[in-house]
């Protein structure tokens, strides 16, 4: 199969390769799926897993990219869950062969179905900043109905996707959040809110008096630490 490679880490993207890889294999509780669509983080040729399987060992040349969608060709031994021809999107394991490929081996786990009104190219896009949101907003801000969050970077990959899952809970404030004009890192850091139900009348204007990875930020904002209202 056509894959894309790296060998260098020191040559950085100037090392990625197109080349001709054996077919991908399923393992036990794997599945093949041949990838209609597949992202690559920039910052994937800085991780250690695309340069070493978790014993730390060589396991060049690896493929990058871990975003996927495709269509299910082949079930590995004891895989369960999925059949021959399902449209799927998930994510590989950061250790194994990834998806800048025609065919990928992946854990059944990893995978979810993909409806058949949603485009490859959708499915794949939405993996890794869907669940970066996801673990943001439930696993590291215990988000729960009837709590506010603000979304900082509203705008963004990510922000989108937690200003979208934030409005699935039905107490939480809905908030309109933009990056402002640009210009001084305070003024891009400043927001402007209006909650969908109730009290103020008029959007209050809230400052952050830190910037952090976006999924911290979630995190803190949730618990309104770090968020000082200035109307
Ligand atoms: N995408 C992923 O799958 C993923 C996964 C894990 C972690 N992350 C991390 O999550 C963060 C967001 O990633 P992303 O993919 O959503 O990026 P993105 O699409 O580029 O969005 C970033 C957003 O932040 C805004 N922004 C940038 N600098 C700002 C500042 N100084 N003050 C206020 N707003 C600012 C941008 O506004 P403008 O458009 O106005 O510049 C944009 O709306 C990054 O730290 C990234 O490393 C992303």
């Amino acid at each position: 199969m056509k894959a894309i490679v790296v060998t260098d880490q020191a040559a950085g993207t100037a090392g990625v390769k197109l080349v001709e890889r054996p077919a991908a294999q399923a393992a036990i509780n794997d599945v093949v799926v041949q990838v209609h669509a597949s992202g690559f983080t920039g910052d994937e040729l800085t991780w250690p897993s695309t340069w070493t399987d978790r014993g730390g060992r060589d396991r060049t040349p690896s493929i990058p990219g871990h975003e996927l969608a495709g269509v299910v060709t082949a079930l590995g031994y004891g895989t369960t869950g999925l059949s021959i021809g399902q449209r799927v999107f998930g994510l590989t394991d950061w250790y194994r062969d990834g998806t800048l490929a025609e065919y990928v081996a992946v854990e059944a786990r990893n995978l979810a179905p993909l409806p058949g009104d949603v485009d490859f190219t959708v499915g794949a896009a939405l993996v890794m900043p869907g669940l970066t949101a996801w673990q943001g907003l439930f696993e590291h801000g215990r988000l729960r109905a009837g709590q506010s969050v603000l979304v900082h970077g509203a705008a963004g990959v990510v922000g989108s996707m937690a200003s979208q899952l934030a409005t699935w809970l039905p107490s939480t404030m809905r908030l309109l959040p933009s990056t402002g004009p640009s210009g001084s890192r305070e003024r891009r850091s400043s927001v402007f809110i209006r909650e969908d139900r109730g009290l103020p009348k008029r959007p209050r204007r809230l400052q952050f008096t830190r910037l952090g990875p976006t999924t911290e930020s979630v995190s803190r904002f949730t618990h309104h630490s770090t968020i000082k209202e200035q109307m």
